[in-house]
């Protein structure tokens, strides 16, 4: 059976993947597509219902985003969400003004015609969220209102024309009945609600199998969730026709390099070649300080250790002649949405380790099972694929991993200190049951030598720092208020089993200004 779509179109709203995440958590397929997209390329997903996304921009400005108003005869029933909103009242011949007072945050909204069916089984008045300057003032034929604040229109219908709008935003927490009023959408377009864990699993593995023929494919493993369930997807289409390679770069966390391959390996069956070049790397960072030259090499002696790897795996499994095929890569849904988005790229701030450059020099062709899914849905089908839990609820670790938690020169004696601390740092957070809901919590060494006093004995040694931040995808976060209990426990734990580390010390900053890593 076809997976059931429906298409959203940005109009640049900071929500606009909220919209999307909402709408596959009532199992529809849901995508995202720049509001500019061509008309062909919305109707070739041959989606069953449109929303048009909220944004920051007026109608009425002369670089309003330049959707092709046709989008609106598809035939498929509408929501517009704000922005949305003026979109459709602007371009059926109604009329939108800038509101005399703008209505941001918290709001009741009367639901004046609880007939429509977008607003089945809802209450006559909901608690939303609101967040525009402009409002719509004269509606197009055929249009009424159906929703109101004390002072503002909230919501238009059209049955007949299949067009619903609403001014708040249904796919926000400050929304509590939106899920309801998406639920109520989504009945309307007709969804069966069957994009599920297992369906995706069942149609990736068929797709891979069909895409990959006879062909060879290799991964690179991070021991991170994306590239892990990513290869298990392709393990279980194509079995040992995909091999992994794991490197150890020098900079993981303690024991990593055996644990990853034992769960990956041991557990799921996955054929992975383990590289020990941490002798290579560390050697590449000798005397180096600047974090931007870490990152850069680290990068480029990653793909120079994989390439060779990658040759030799091709001879030894192919023949002299053979050639693999396809490079699986762990890309997620936000990354493919950033680089079309109506707004651009953001800006680099840290050049971030990739293998960006192997796959046109090896002149691999790409496997990108997980391009579809958010972090959370990757999680899920890591779950259903029977994954263990030490792979998927694992915090994110940088590719560049410890080198850019110490500060200054990496150096063998540097790390192993380092990863005695994280070690400890993990442990305790685990123990009091905050690794999973913390999502970053490790140690930083610090080129911070002071003195202190253990027994009789003074000491000089390196400072360490404890960070632990809230975050919903990295790109903002907050420091974690860590109880001064579990800050004691790793306080004195750190100074008493890690020797060469004599004093801790706590971040408290929060990004911006700072960023997560020190580095
Ligand atoms: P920052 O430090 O920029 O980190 O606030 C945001 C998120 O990105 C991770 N991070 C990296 N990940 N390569 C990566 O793969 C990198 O060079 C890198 N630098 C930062 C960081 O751990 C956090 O989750």
């Amino acid at each position: 059976m076809d997976t059931q779509t429906i298409a959203i179109l940005d109009f640049g709203s900071q929500y606009t993947q909220l919209i999307a995440r909402r709408i596959r958590e009532q199992n529809v397929f849901s995508v995202v597509l720049p509001c500019t997209a061509p008309l062909a390329e919305i109707r070739a997903l041959k989606p069953i219902g449109l929303i048009l996304s909220g944004g920051p921009s007026s109608v009425y400005d002369d670089d309003a985003p330049a959707a092709d108003p046709q989008i609106l005869e598809l035939g498929v029933p509408v929501l517009g969400v704000c922005y949305g909103l003026h979109y459709i009242v602007h371009h059926l011949g109604g009329k939108v003004l800038s509101a005399p007072k703008r209505e941001y945050g918290h709001a009741e909204v009367t639901l004046e015609d609880l007939s429509t069916p977008l607003f089945a089984g809802l209450p006559p008045a909901i608690q939303v969220w609101m967040s525009h300057g402009d409002e719509a003032v004269e509606l197009p034929a055929g249009f009424r209102r159906v929703a109101a604040t004390s002072n503002a229109l909230a919501g238009i219908a059209n049955e007949e024309r299949g067009i619903w709008a609403v001014q708040f935003h249904p796919e926000v927490h400050h929304t509590p009945l939106g899920p309801q009023l998406i639920r109520n959408f989504l009945t309307i377009c007709g969804a069966r609600g069957d994009w599920t864990a297992a369906h995706f699993i069942e149609s990736t593995v068929a797709s891979i199998r069909e895409k990959v023929g006879d062909g060879h494919v290799i991964c690179g493993l991070s021991g991170g969730v994306d590239s892990s369930v990513a290869a298990v997807l392709v393990h279980k289409a194509i079995g040992n026709r995909l091999t992994c390679i794991f490197v150890n770069n020098g900079v993981l966390r303690k024991n990593e390099f055996v644990s990853v391959q034992e769960n990956l390996r041991g557990k799921l069956g996955l054929n992975i070649v383990g590289v020990n070049a941490s002798a290579r790397f560390l050697e590449r960072l000798a005397g180096v300080t600047d974090p931007e030259v870490k990152r850069k090499r680290i990068g480029a002696e990653f793909i120079a250790v994989f390439e060779d790897e990658a040759h030799r795996i091709a001879r030894e499994t192919l023949g002299p002649e053979g050639k693999l095929d396809w490079l699986v890569q762990g890309t997620l849904y936000p990354d493919v949405i950033e680089s079309s988005s109506v707004k651009g790229p953001s800006q680099t701030i840290k050049s971030h380790h990739n293998v960006g450059g192997l796959p046109e020099r090896m002149k691999l062709k790409l496997i990108e099972p997980l391009r579809d899914l958010f972090k959370d849905e990757v999680r899920r089908i890591g779950r259903d694929l029977g994954m263990p839990e030490e792979i998927l609820s694992r915090q994110p670790f940088p590719g560049p991993g410890l080198a850019v938690r110490i500060l200054g020169e990496v150096t063998p004696e540097r790390v192993a200190l380092l990863q005695e601390a994280d070690e400890i740092v993990v442990s305790e957070i685990k123990a009091a049951g905050l690794y999973t809901k913390i999502w970053q919590s490790f140690a930083v060494l610090l080129p911070v030598m002071s003195v202190g006093v253990m027994g009789d004995q003074r000491t000089y040694a390196y400072t360490c720092a404890i960070r632990a931040v809230h975050s919903e995808d990295g790109m903002t976060a907050d420091w974690t208020p860590l109880s001064y209990d579990l800050l004691k426990r790793i306080s004195n734990r750190i100074v008493n089993e890690v020797r060469g580390i004599n004093r801790v010390v706590y971040d408290i900053t929060s990004k911006p200004p700072g960023t997560i890593e020190w580095e």
